[in-house]
């Protein structure tokens, strides 16, 4: 009896992704750790990413420990999806982040957001990392799409996503809510449209080979 009922709640379990390291030519992909909190403080504290996306602002040392040790573990456990801290090869810094997000296992679809941060910028570290990112979901975890979404204003991330040779799907108008700067300083909401991009296996079949190694 209690052999059928163990089974019949493993069934019902939430599929997960695993607890990965992905490494590429210059980048490692690894969980967050309690030792990235100072930077991760300081990256999220940027114009362009309280523009782009929807962090808290400030973003104190408070928020990065939520996300750190509770957020970020919890995407993954619960299925949602995966977090991965982005650190440079050579000098083991914190680059920017990775979040694999709204991950459907059925359609084995998910999405990715990302963020560099302002020092490390221009040098096609997220180009790099979503490629990685994509050769492993779909070599490793069989995944069939990945979706990225960007503000129709963020010209950087559009150039990510173009790069990595994701194609343009249409345009979700009014759908999404951005910041703008105020004239005294502050910060307003503002509805802007939103870009869906979708990358498929077959897209990446021309793709350079990352070297990405997962472990
Ligand atoms: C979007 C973001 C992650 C890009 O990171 P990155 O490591 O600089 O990205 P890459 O270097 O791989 O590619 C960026 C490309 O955009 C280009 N770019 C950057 N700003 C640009 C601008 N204002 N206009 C035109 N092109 C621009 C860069 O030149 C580069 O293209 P290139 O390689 O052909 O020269 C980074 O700008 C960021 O963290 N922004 C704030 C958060 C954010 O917007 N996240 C995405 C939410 S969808």
């Amino acid at each position: 009896m209690l052999a059928s009922r163990t089974s019949a709640r493993e069934r019902r379990m939430t599929p997960t992704f695993p607890d990965v390291t992905i490494s590429t030519e210059r980048l490692v992909l690894r969980p967050f750790e309690e030792a990235d909190v100072p930077e991760l403080t300081a990256m999220m504290n940027d114009e362009l990413t309280t523009a782009w996306t929807s962090v808290p602002v400030p973003y104190t040392v408070v928020d990065a420990r939520e996300w750190v040790q509770r957020q970020a573990p919890r995407e993954r456990t619960a299925g949602r999806g995966l977090v991965l801290a982005m650190t440079e090869h050579l000098t083991h810094r914190l680059v920017g982040t990775m979040h694999l997000k709204c991950t459907n296992w059925r359609s084995l679809t998910t999405e990715v957001g990302y963020v560099v941060a302002p020092w490390a910028r221009g040098e096609g570290y997220a180009a790099e990392a979503v490629l990685a990112l994509a050769q492993w979901l779909f070599r490793d975890q069989k995944f069939e799409r990945l979706e990225l979404r960007t503000a129709a204003g963020n010209t950087a991330s559009q150039q990510v996503a173009q790069k990595i040779g994701c194609i343009s799907e249409g345009i979700l108008r009014n759908a999404l809510i951005v910041r703008s700067r105020t004239e005294d300083g502050g910060w307003a909401d503002i509805r802007t449209d939103l870009i869906v991009w979708g990358l498929l296996p077959e897209d990446l079949e021309d793709a350079p080979e990352t070297g990405h190694r997962a472990g």
